[in-house]
């Protein structure tokens, strides 16, 4: 069989894609931390792959066919995060709403998020249909408040998925407006009452209807202080080890430093530490073996 290329032109051919991919790879693999999940942002501290963002946050976001919160009661779907405000907009589809009664279940957070990520000031939990004997009627009352000027009455009325209630007794039964800490400490079925709804952006809502109230959960995040800003300066993507979870700034996928990358260390230093190098070296030899073979 013949050679459709002059064995020289191969040899040529075969050093030009070496180092065509020598240039190439050390640029692709710049950041080695998935930097989007469909069109929402992963930035610091956040991280998709294990190693990336900060260690508070590992295993919190899921990337699946959307970006997932993973919490103990459940992957609620991440709408948003706000880089600038550190706020994450998160829904539960199996929340009732205005428009969609379904039934309660609880809304729980690891401890560690509730230290670092928990629900914000201006979410409000509307625990509804709750039984006379609920301790949020009675010992625990000073925990309900009305928020921009708005009764449950509002719900009950306004509401054609919470309409029901009203209809079933023919007065209002029980509701209560709270904060996150109230469900945090007490569990819904304590609470003693059949259904919740969450909203957000509360302290915009003055006058504005239950029907055009923005339903979810803003949870506000804080950014651990590690340094983080003087590795991204450097151009590298703040990320820990996964088994000590200590911080490290991720340069390339085969250079790691823990503050900073130094200046050029993408190019020198992966170029000489570049594990396909001897493996090309070793084909692209064999190749030349076989050329030389082949001329003899
Ligand atoms: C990712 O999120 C989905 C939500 O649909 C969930 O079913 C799945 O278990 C999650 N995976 C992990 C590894 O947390
Ligand atoms: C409202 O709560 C009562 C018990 O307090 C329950 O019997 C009733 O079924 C609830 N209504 C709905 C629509 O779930
Ligand atoms: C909340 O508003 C309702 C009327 O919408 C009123 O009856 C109730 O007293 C108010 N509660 C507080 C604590 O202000
Ligand atoms: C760099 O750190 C990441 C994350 O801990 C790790 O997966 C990777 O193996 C490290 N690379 C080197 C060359 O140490």
């Amino acid at each position: 069989m013949q050679l459709p290329l002059s064995p020289f032109t191969t040899f040529k051919l075969l050093i030009l894609l070496l180092t065509l991919q020598l240039q190439a790879f050390p640029i692709l693999s710049i950041s080695p931390c998935k930097t989007f999940c469909g069109n929402i942002p992963i930035n610091y501290p956040f991280g998709l792959d294990d190693g990336c963002g900060a260690p508070q946050f590992r295993h919190m976001l899921n990337c699946s066919i959307d970006l997932f919160f993973q919490t103990p009661s459940g992957a609620y779907k991440v709408q948003s995060i706000d880089y600038d405000k550190n706020s994450m907009i998160i829904y539960d589809p199996s929340m009732s709403t205005c428009s969609i009664l379904q039934p309660h279940h609880d809304f729980l957070m690891t401890d560690i998020q509730s230290a670092i990520i928990p629900p914000s000031q201006d979410t409000v939990f509307a625990l509804l249909n709750c039984s006379i004997d609920s301790p949020v009627l009675n010992h625990y009352k000073y925990l309900c408040f009305n928020f921009s000027g708005h009764g449950c009455d509002q719900l009950y009325g306004s509401c054609n998925a919470f309409r029901i209630f009203h209809l079933q007794t023919n007065s209002s039964p029980p509701c209560c407006f709270t904060s996150y800490n109230t469900v945090k400490f007490i569990s819904m079925n304590i609470l003693d009452c059949t259904h919740y709804t969450t909203v957000f952006n509360t302290d915009k809502l003055q006058g504005v209807g239950p029907l055009d109230w923005v339903y979810g959960i803003k949870l506000r995040f804080s950014v651990p202080d590690t340094g983080c800003e003087s590795c991204r300066k450097s151009g590298g993507t703040c990320g820990f080890d996964t088994e000590t979870e200590g911080p490290i700034c991720l340069c390339s996928s085969f250079v790691n430093s823990t503050r900073e990358c130094a200046a050029g260390s993408i190019i020198s230093k992966g170029q000489k530490s570049y594990p396909w190098t001897n493996y090309q070296l070793f084909l692209l030899l064999g190749a030349f073996l076989h050329i030389v073979a082949r001329l003899l």
